[in-house]
């Protein structure tokens, strides 16, 4: 049978191990032979490839991270490193790839696929939602009950001790995750780099709600990326005169068992992923868009830019002014 191997690469992200047993057991009912590799592009050059079997995936589905871990390796963009990558599968029979991760990895196996011709097929996993083509990448959902529970204990201490707290979330360059944690945890602010926001809008307003409306604490979630969670703190403090602390949520957002949408999706995606490779595609990437699942060429993903849903967009705007 031919080889199809699975991996995963760049950062983990909950959902990544319900694709990885998903990918298996449909390679496998598709007549392929899968193996896995682990410690992502690494584990490709150092030849950290194992023949899967069903116990080598049993009891992963409910665990967050990747069984297969990750990496981002730098050897990988020496043609020498993709050589010996490519030697490790043509000595096992491996002649098909499906790469679970972000647009890097995508990239990177791109570049392999033009060297060696090996084709792969793309799984969109990251927690900051960032990647064009797709409404949703595997680890969203994870990561955004993380931390609406999280923002939901800490509005517990903030209305008990009329406090402001700012809460940090991560996103990269991307403000999805905190723009979406604000409306769902209903924040009082929120700062993300695709919207502008107007600090003396903000605090006219919320002057406004605690002088006359009995407002006693506040929360504000800001997105990594606009860096002014620090000044944010300091700024309640002064102007409005509340007593401010500062959450870094940090990488509990990445972690935990992926939750009924993540492995749903991650089995829609797999599977999405062997039939692309069985129907001869070489390098595709898996998308959800508009409630449609299919793929898209590579580079339609990574040559643009993710957009945020404009409808996303109308109901934040407020927060940030
Ligand atoms: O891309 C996922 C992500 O968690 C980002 O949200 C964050 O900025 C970054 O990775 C953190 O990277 P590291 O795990 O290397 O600290």
């Amino acid at each position: 049978a031919e080889g199809l191997a699975i991996m995963t690469s760049g950062g983990d992200a909950a959902g990544m191990n319900p694709a990885i047993k998903c990918a298996v057991e449909y390679a496998a009912a598709k007549g392929y032979k899968p193996f896995l590799v682990y410690d992502g592009l690494r584990g490709l050059i150092d030849d950290r490839i194992v023949e899967a079997n069903r116990e080598l995936v049993s009891g992963i589905l409910h665990r967050g991270g990747t069984i297969l871990r990750s990496s981002r390796s730098q050897r990988f963009f020496d043609i020498n490193f993709r050589r010996q990558a490519y030697e490790n599968l043509k000595r096992r029979g491996i002649s098909k790839l499906i790469v679970i991760g972000g647009d890097g990895s995508f990239r990177a196996l791109n570049q392999f696929y033009a060297d060696f011709g090996v084709p792969f097929a793309g799984i969109p996993a990251t927690i900051d939602n960032d990647i064009a083509g797709t409404d949703y990448c595997l680890g969203v959902d994870t990561a955004l009950n993380m931390i609406r529970q999280s923002v939901d204990s800490i509005r517990d201490t903030a209305s008990s001790f009329s406090r402001a707290f700012v809460i940090e979330v991560m996103g990269r360059h991307c403000g999805y995750l905190a723009l979406t944690s604000a409306l769902s945890c209903g924040a009082e602010i929120c700062l993300v780099p695709e919207l502008e926001y107007d600090l003396n809008a903000i605090g006219a307003r919320l002057k406004h709600e605690i002088d006359n409306e009995g407002r006693g604490y506040i929360i504000a979630i800001v997105a990594e990326g606009v860096k002014m969670s620090d000044y944010l703190t300091r700024w309640i403090k002064d102007s409005l005169e509340m007593d401010a602390r500062l959450t870094v949520l940090g990488h509990v957002q990445r972690g935990g068992s992926p939750t009924v949408l993540d492995r749903i999706m991650a089995y829609k995606f797999a599977v999405a992923a062997v039939e692309a490779l069985d129907a001869g595609e070489t390098n595709a990437i898996m998308v959800y868009r508009d409630g449609t699942y299919g793929h898209l060429p590579i580079h339609t993903v990574v040559d643009s830019k993710y957009k945020l849903d404009p409808a996303l967009i109308r109901l934040g705007a407020p927060l940030g002014r």
